[in-house]
């Protein structure tokens, strides 16, 4: 074993006329269309919202869900998308089917996706971020590219599984291997195809290949940062999913050094971990 069973060029080929999403409702396609017009208001986009009844009730789940720590209970739209920010909302809406999917299909990965959220919002409040809730969003829907891979590649995705199992290598690595594409970058093209903004695009891309010279490389830290602390600290996480290596950098770009991780892992172990059904 250990040819490659697709090439980047083809992988990425197929996902563009699956478009990624094939069961993506219209209400998705209103919101990427309303989000990409400058003359659009908050109103509008509460207004399209609203209109969904289970998207509505997603986006207030996981607004009042463990990793947003609002003092008072958001029950309107318009409070979700005042307190978490634009791309927060359009990412909760575009990313809600994919976690649907996660959480029914996948216990472990959803767990894992959670966590990271948490993980990041705490690194982002510690390195004094600016848009907190965006970042732990991002976090949530970072690994959103193993799904699509079990979606469309699944055979390709489990040979990647049980390699990464049998050599005991990151996930990350064995995907490289056998579809010189890994998960990041293909969540990367999803969020592109969602038309988010580049700095969220690069943090979920990059999540496995930190490079502290990128434009975004601070974002990208949190997450890559966040990533590997939520998998350190997940004893009954994925069992293909060794844990990578951290890159310095990304932790030094943080403000932390490697002299804290210990600490680190601690205060991620002590987090009170509220796993959210949608
Ligand atoms: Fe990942
Ligand atoms: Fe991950």
């Amino acid at each position: 074993m250990g040819k490659k069973v697709l090439d980047r060029a083809a992988l990425k080929k197929v996902l563009s006329q699956q478009r990624l999403h094939p069961s993506v409702p219209d209400i998705v396609v209103a919101i990427i269309n309303l989000t990409s017009s400058p003359s659009t208001s908050i109103n509008d986009l509460v207004r399209v919202i609203e209109r969904d009844q289970e998207l509505s009730t997603r986006i207030l789940q996981i607004s009042n869900s463990g990793f947003y720590s609002f003092k008072r209970k958001i029950t309107t739209i318009t409070d979700a998308v005042i307190l978490l920010g634009w791309n927060t909302v359009k990412m909760i809406s575009l990313g809600s089917t994919v976690l649907k999917r996660i959480s029914e299909k996948d216990s472990k990965l959803y767990g894992h996706c959670m966590r990271t959220a948490l993980i990041a919002r705490f690194l982002a409040i510690e390195a004094n971020f600016y848009k907190v809730e965006e970042i732990a969003v991002v976090g949530l829907l970072h690994d959103l590219g193993i799904i699509i891979l079990e979606l469309y590649f699944n055979e390709e995705f489990l040979i990647s599984k049980q390699y990464a199992l049998d050599n005991s290598v990151p996930i990350h690595i064995a995907e490289r291997k056998f579809l010189g594409v890994d998960h990041a970058e293909i969540g990367g093209w999803t969020l592109a195809e969602w038309q988010l903004p580049e700095n969220i695009i690069e943090s979920v891309a990059r999540h496995h290949s930190f490079d502290p010279d990128t434009y975004h490389a601070r974002k990208t830290a949190v997450i890559h940062v966040a990533d590997i602390l939520s998998m350190a600290v997940d004893f009954a996480g994925p069992s293909w999913e060794k844990v990578p290596e951290m890159a310095p950098s990304a932790l030094e770009m943080l403000g932390f050094h490697e002299a804290d991780l210990k600490d680190l892992i601690l205060t991620c172990m002590r987090m009170k971990f509220d796993p959210l059904i949608l």
